[in-house]
């Protein structure tokens, strides 16, 4: 039987993060995935207009980056809970020409002030409203600069930045209606936001309610902000009024942000990661991001196995290979900038030999240093991730957050710019759970000035003879790289349609919790398979959201997630 853990202490967190509307539609299972074609070029994001501004993009002969450009800055105005300005990212991108690919890092950094005794309370423990509520749970944000970087470099040239940005100022100025995510996300922010005059006076009514269906979400600010980006270029985020009003407002919420650290913010270019899978070449996230690293290293060790759909075997070998680099996770990784994380060896195949004898193929291995947190505070889509491709075959994968729906709730007075809470991605303490329940010891990721937290953002491209077949990723804090994980497997061993691999209920394991969180739907012979081999089986909400396109001989086939209202495939 599934143990569902309720814990009346956590309420008010689950509340925070599961719209009720949301929980209800998890309870029936997902919800119908719709394939759509395309025979140039695709978007999939998780809100129909972002989309929209995206192919409209490639239709006028921009290239992958430019449509992701576009779509990023659309988001921040259309899907407040998730796209921004005020918070950070990833962006894989492969080029067609050279047929190469990059990635550029654009998450937050931590003001040059933060220590490591910055989120302890004063009896030298965690102290989460440190790192979730307060202005020291806000990082400096990297989206305007990454977006900017990714222009500059490999933008087609067709379109300035201010032309990608363009489309979305009336959005922001006029305002949109209230509907799908944002009415199904709002009710449950409501204390979050009414803590800062300058939120409630775009999220809520005069009243003192959350905005509703019908409403208008205008943010009037924010369109002034982004024409000052689009006429001035991003350096005016960063120095000049928007900065200083930004450090204002993290100051006066008690954060250590200076003008300084916004005027020193780099996004930077990094290498991918790159491993390979049954033929396929995987191109991925590397550190500060865990995504890339640990998505391989679960490859790795799958790839020696038969791997079948709707069998037990397999969803306990895949829950073996999640436990075992999750745990690897808590105590390598962190800012590669700062430390030297094992990249390589973590994603060598001889490793992943090694750590494939440790499984046995009929009982769970116990995690070890079990940490009894409770699995229902993890589950969110606040996080939000998009795929694009273009007609000459160069694709982009983006993730990007404010942490928390909503990030920490401050919206910038006078700015318009929602504000993240990324810095509770550090380990605030060794052993300490993050708001994902995950862990980190040692020194990778401990907290210190101008350094990045560690990520599990997974935007993630699959090449085959050097083409882009699969462009996917997803937000769900912990959860994105084993949603990452089952998308492949899906596609890849099993042969679903992109559809099918989205609608299917995900499981996932971190290592700790010793739990597998299995979302609705999963067959309970299955779920009573996983249980006799010893599995701690909870259901969990549906909290991912993928956003996938795969190439076929058909042409694109994009799948947006069903699991949040609003998302939409469309191409051209
Ligand atoms: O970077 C990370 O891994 C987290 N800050 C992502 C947060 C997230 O996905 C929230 N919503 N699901």
């Amino acid at each position: 039987m599934i143990r569902t853990v309720i814990s009346t202490a956590l309420v008010a967190f689950v509340v925070l993060f599961a719209p009720a509307a949301q929980a209800q539609r998890g309870e029936k299972g997902i919800p119908p995935v719709e394939a759509v074609t395309a025979k140039h070029g695709m978007v999939v994001s998780q809100e129909a207009r972002a989309t929209r501004i995206g192919v409209e993009i490639l239709k006028q002969g921009g290239n992958a980056v430019d449509a992701a450009v576009a779509t990023g800055f659309a988001l921040a105005v259309t899907y407040p809970r998730a796209g921004n300005i005020g918070g950070g990212g990833f962006m894989v991108i492969h080029l067609a020409d050279g047929k190469r690919a990059t990635t550029i890092d654009y998450r937050e950094t931590a003001p040059a002030a933060t220590t490591r005794t910055t989120y302890l309370d004063a009896n030298g423990e965690a102290d989460p409203r440190k790192s979730r509520d307060l202005g020291t749970a806000i990082g400096v944000p990297g989206t305007v600069a990454g977006l900017a970087l990714a222009h500059e470099r490999y933008g087609s040239g067709r379109f300035t930045l201010a032309d990608l940005i363009r489309p979305s100022i009336p959005l922001a100025r006029k305002g949109i209606p209230v509907e799908t995510d944002i009415a199904d996300s709002l009710p449950g922010v409501a204390a979050r936001l009414g803590r800062w005059p300058s939120s409630a006076k775009i999220f809520m009514r005069p009243v003192g309610s959350v905005l509703r269906e019908g409403d208008t979400l205008i943010q009037g600010d924010l369109a002034d902000t982004l024409e000052a980006i689009a006429e001035k270029g991003p350096r005016a985020f960063y120095e000049g009024p928007i900065a200083d009003k930004i450090a204002a407002a993290v100051q006066k919420a008690g954060g250590l942000m200076t003008t300084d650290d916004l005027r020193d913010y780099r996004p930077k270019e990094r290498a991918p990661v790159r491993g390979s899978y049954r033929g396929f070449d995987i191109v991925s996230m590397p550190p500060p991001s865990s995504g890339g690293v640990l998505l391989i290293a679960m490859l790795n060790m799958l790839e020696a196995y038969d791997l079948k759909p709707g069998d037990a075997r397999t969803l306990h070998l895949m829950t073996e290979v999640m436990k075992r680099a999750y745990a690897d996770r808590s105590v390598f990784l962190g800012d590669p900038d700062f430390v030297d994380a094992p990249v390589t060896g973590l994603t060598a195949r001889g490793y992943a030999d090694a750590l494939r004898a440790t499984i046995d193929p009929k009982r769970a291995t116990r995690a070890g240093l079990f940490n009894p947190v409770n699995p229902l505070r993890f589950e969110s889509e606040n996080t939000t991730h998009y795929s694009v491709m273009d007609r000459d075959g160069n694709a982009v994968s983006n993730t990007y957050t404010l942490n928390f729906g909503y990030g920490v709730g401050l919206v910038a007075e006078g700015t318009g710019i929602l504000l993240n809470n990324e810095l509770d991605d550090f380990a605030a303490k060794p052993g300490a759970p993050n708001a994902f329940g995950l862990v980190g010891f040692h020194d990778a990721n401990a907290p210190g000035g101008r350094k990045r937290p560690l990520s599990s953002m997974t935007p993630t491209i699959v090449l085959k003879d050097g083409k882009p077949v699969i462009v996917t990723g997803s937000p769900g804090g912990s959860r994105i790289i084993t949603t990452v994980l089952q998308i492949l497997v899906r596609t890849l061993d099993f042969g679903q349609s992109v559809d099918a691999a989205t609608q299917a209920p995900r499981i996932h394991h971190q290592w700790q919790p010793d739990v597998v969180r299995v979302e609705p739907g999963l067959d309970p012979a299955l779920i009573g398979d996983l249980e006799a081999r010893g599995h701690n089986v909870v259901e969990a909400r549906p909290g991912t959201a993928a956003n996938t396109i795969v190439m076929t001989p058909e042409g694109l086939v994009g799948a947006a997630d069903s699991r949040t209202r609003g998302a939409l495939a469309a191409g051209h």
